[in-house]
């Protein structure tokens, strides 16, 4: 129950971080993966080709999961996303945890001044969530 209501607030601050950083930088899609491609050349090397409007639709599916727990239910998408990304496009569980240091690292910078340790706190929680999933999928499919 406790959980619950935790999450709850970190998928508030998470919106309200994500408006604040909307409203100072526009776009964010090109900054993300800018920082994505400079953290993990295996990354680049992946998805370097790939044009901004599929790097939009996967940034905007990524920030689903980040608002929302409704993907995480046992073979519900972030399920198929994984064994999607994992298995067909080679992807890797660093260049998950890299995709996620990228987005936070470009959301604290829009945000400025208003990121303070509750804003942390929230992304950091529900990014360890995700990765959580992550890397037990990523072991299964080892
Ligand atoms: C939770 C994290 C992620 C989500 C939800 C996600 C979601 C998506 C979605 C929805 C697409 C399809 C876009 C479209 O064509 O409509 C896509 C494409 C792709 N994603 Fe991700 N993605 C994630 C993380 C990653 C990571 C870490 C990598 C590693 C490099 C990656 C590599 C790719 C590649 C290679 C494609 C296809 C690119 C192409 O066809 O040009 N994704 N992703």
């Amino acid at each position: 129950m406790g959980k619950g209501v935790e999450n709850d607030e970190s998928i508030d601050v998470i919106i309200s971080s994500l408006e604040e950083c909307a409203n100072n930088l526009g776009d964010i899609v090109p900054m993300v993966f800018e920082r994505f491609f400079a953290l993990d050349a295996g990354a680049h090397e992946l998805m370097g080709h790939s044009d901004q409007h599929m790097q939009g639709r996967m940034l905007e599916s990524v920030l689903d999961l980040l608002m929302s727990d409704e993907h995480f239910e046992p073979g519900g998408y972030l399920d198929w996303e994984l064994d999607n990304h994992l298995d067909a496009y080679n992807a890797t569980v660093d260049m998950y945890e890299a995709f996620f240091v990228a987005i936070k690292e470009v959301v604290r910078i829009g945000v400025g001044d208003g990121w303070t340790s509750r804003e942390e706190a929230a992304w950091q929680s529900r990014i360890e969530q995700i990765l959580s999933r992550v890397r037990n999928h990523g072991s299964a499919h080892a």
